[in-house]
């Protein structure tokens, strides 16, 4: 009598195994489409209007191809280079559009933004990622190079704000520019001005998110390390460049790509509770 249950229990153990392997691959891709779905919602910015200042070149060109992968709309904005802002554009498709703009001037951020919402409808992010660094020691920085960094580093970026959150909603976002040369001890004194200016960005961030919670707006910077673009490696010969990867815990400069995908993040509904913060993006370097 046991002999026989046991062969019969026994004939059927394969069954009962792939039985069992089957519940168990049932049960782990339920959970595992359910976690995708969830992850495709947070990062998914489908419906949504984005305005990347400086969009055509560099770190803002890495962010228009990004966002508008995840879904976005992209106004792809630049100053002076038509043709690489054709060819963002040309790459994203019909879901960008190119607007030539100087963001350091408040008559052609204002025309700018309203160009933005009449292109696409509405706006719900900004990315204010223009920016220039000229580097000069205290003795040598001169009013005019002073002024100019500041109208596009910090004039541009609140005035943008201003404008921009004017038409955006509950669940708009702002994201500015900083350095990690904010927070690193290897900063050389020629970046006194362009430092100075980020350091109001951080400030910016800070204290721009209180006034428009109110809005359901959320305001964060991000503060690239060195990363490579024209901005960062341009008239630097190579001693110069391995000299400043060496800086760097990782050993090396970082890509545009890099700081595209944390923005990308900061955009989308999984950011919904970060808030008035910088986050640095630079391998650890500070
Ligand atoms: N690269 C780095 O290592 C690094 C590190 C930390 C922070 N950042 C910050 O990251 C941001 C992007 O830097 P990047 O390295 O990507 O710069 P980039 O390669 O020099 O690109 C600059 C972009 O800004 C546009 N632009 C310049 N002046 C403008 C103006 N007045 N109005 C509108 N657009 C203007 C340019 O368009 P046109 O060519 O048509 O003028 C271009 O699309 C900057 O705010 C920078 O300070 C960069």
């Amino acid at each position: 009598m046991y002999v026989s249950v046991f062969s019969l229990v026994s004939q059927e153990i394969p069954a009962i195994i792939t039985l069992s392997y089957r519940i168990f691959q049932e049960v782990l891709s339920t959970q595992f489409g359910k976690d995708e779905n969830l992850n495709l919602t947070i990062m998914s910015l489908t419906g949504k209007v984005a305005l990347v200042t400086g969009g055509s070149k560099g770190i803002g060109r890495s962010i228009s191809l990004h966002l508008a992968s995840l879904g976005a709309k992209v106004v792809v904005n630049y100053s002076s280079d038509a043709s690489s802002a054709e060819s963002t554009v040309k790459e994203i498709g019909p879901s960008a559009f190119a607007i030539k703009a100087d963001v350091g001037n408040v008559s052609e951020i204002t025309s700018l933004v309203e160009k933005s919402v009449k292109h696409f409808g509405k706006l719900d992010i900004l990315i204010a990622c223009a920016g220039i660094m000229p580097l000069n020691e205290l003795e040598n920085v001169s009013e005019s190079e002073f002024d100019r960094i500041f109208n596009l580093n910090v004039k541009g970026p609140l005035f943008l704000s201003q404008k921009a959150a004017a038409h955006m909603t509950t669940g708009g976002r702002i994201i500015l520019f900083s350095t990690t040369l904010c927070a690193a001890s290897t900063v050389t004194p020629n970046y006194l001005a362009y430092v100075l200016s980020k350091g109001a960005i951080e400030q910016m961030a800070r204290v721009m998110s209180k006034d428009l919670a109110r809005k359901g707006i959320m305001v964060n910077a991000v503060a690239p390390g060195p990363t490579a673009t024209d901005l960062f490696m341009k008239g630097k010969p190579d001693s110069v460049l391995k000299m400043i990867a060496g800086f760097n815990p990782q050993n090396r400069i970082g890509k545009p790509d890099e700081i595209a995908e944390v923005v990308g993040f900061l955009s989308g509904e999984g950011a919904r509770w970060i808030t008035g913060q910088t986050v640095r993006i630079n391998g650890g370097m500070a």
